[in-house]
């Protein structure tokens, strides 16, 4: 696109008199005229134009002037409008139609040169420039709108995530904000694994989703102050299959990984975890890293049946159960970031009346 006072034509002409040519079809129109093919070149080396005319003379390889024209990425598309020569010596103004064409110009004059249709052309083409500008310009904003209407609709997505989890969250016996610092946990743990910034933010937020299967999970075992019995355990761990099948089958990626997560966070890295005793590695990263987060919140947290460990006895166990029940890795990114962690939860109740 050119600007005002940008020219939005370029002449390169031998004729004494180049004006005449400029005037035929560009009046108005801010216009270059130059005689050395070089300074065309530099004159057009970073901005597009509406229009180049070359109006070859004897010894100018126009051919040659056209495709270096052509190789500029904002000329690509540009309208190259070549005025034969018209040395007879040259021979067939034909071939010299087919070399300029061949060599990328947009249309070829030959002479004798005709006033009006040149005018005519010239004309022409500077139109067609300035619709494919403006159809290019439109395409730009176009683009622009759908990624901002993406960005809004994935916003939406995560904010529905939130406002669900607030709501799950009420239900489930975990003080208020025990999401939260799984969360936070979670992003504290992808960051030492060196994960990028929107993978930890993902893995966070449908970490958040990881007990959603408990929605399930009648109130007397959910809220029980005292030991399960072993059908009642039998029930409450089939929230982890629970919760994978309401997310699995979602469109969206966030409710996938969600869905993954539910199912894995009870997984253990020797294979004694449930409920499909995956070891090692085959337990996906996410469930892998929400596992560790998700222990070490419940530790420090108190429950209607436990008051909360303090920080240091729920690293030691961690450390203890490194390479047991969590991931060595990802125990060992957490409790890199220990300071932050220890920021995280400071203000978490330590103690709760049931
Ligand atoms: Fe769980
Ligand atoms: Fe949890």
């Amino acid at each position: 696109m050119t600007n005002a006072a940008d020219p939005a034509i370029v002449v390169v002409t031998a004729r004494p008199d180049p004006g005449g040519l400029t005037r035929l079809f560009a009046s108005g129109v801010p216009s270059l005229v130059v005689t050395d093919p070089g300074v065309a070149l530099a004159a057009l080396a970073t901005k597009p134009v509406d229009l180049v005319l070359i109006d070859a003379w004897p010894g100018l390889d126009a051919p040659a002037l056209i495709r270096a024209l052509r190789l500029k990425p904002h000329l690509a598309h540009t309208s190259i409008l070549l005025i034969a020569e018209s040395d007879p010596a040259e021979g067939d103004p034909a071939e010299a139609r087919r070399r300029g064409l061949e060599a990328g110009a947009t249309d070829v004059v030959l002479p004798p040169l005709d006033a009006s249709d040149l005018a005519i052309r010239g004309r022409n083409l500077i139109a067609l420039a300035r619709a494919q500008d403006a159809v290019e310009s439109q395409a730009r904003a176009l683009t622009r709108e759908v990624e901002r209407a993406a960005a809004e609709s994935q916003e939406r997505e995560r904010e529905i995530i939130r406002r669900l989890m607030l709501a799950a969250e009420f239900r489930d016996d975990q003080a208020g904000d025990h999401l939260t610092r799984v969360a936070g946990c979670v992003l504290a743990i992808a960051d030492g694994l060196g994960l990028s910034e929107e993978e930890g933010n993902d893995i966070a937020l449908a970490s958040t989703m990881h007990d959603i299967g408990k929605i399930g999970v009648a109130d007397s075992i959910l809220r029980k102050p005292g030991p399960l019995t072993e059908p009642e355990r039998y029930e409450m761990m089939q929230h982890a299959l629970r919760g994978y099948r309401m997310l699995h089958d979602s469109p969206s990626r966030l409710l996938r990984l969600a869905a993954e997560i539910a199912l894995t966070h009870h997984e253990r890295w020797d294979g004694a975890g449930y409920p499909q005793g995956l070891k090692g590695t085959e337990i996906p990263l996410p469930g892998r890293i929400t596992a560790v987060a998700d222990v070490f919140d419940a530790l420090i947290s108190a429950r209607v049946y436990k008051p909360g460990w303090p920080l240091e006895r729920a690293r030691r166990f961690l450390e203890e159960q490194s390479g047991a029940h969590f991931d060595p890795d990802c125990v060992a990114a957490f409790l890199s970031r220990w300071d932050d962690v220890v920021a995280l939860v400071e203000e978490r109740p330590a103690d709760r009346a049931a």
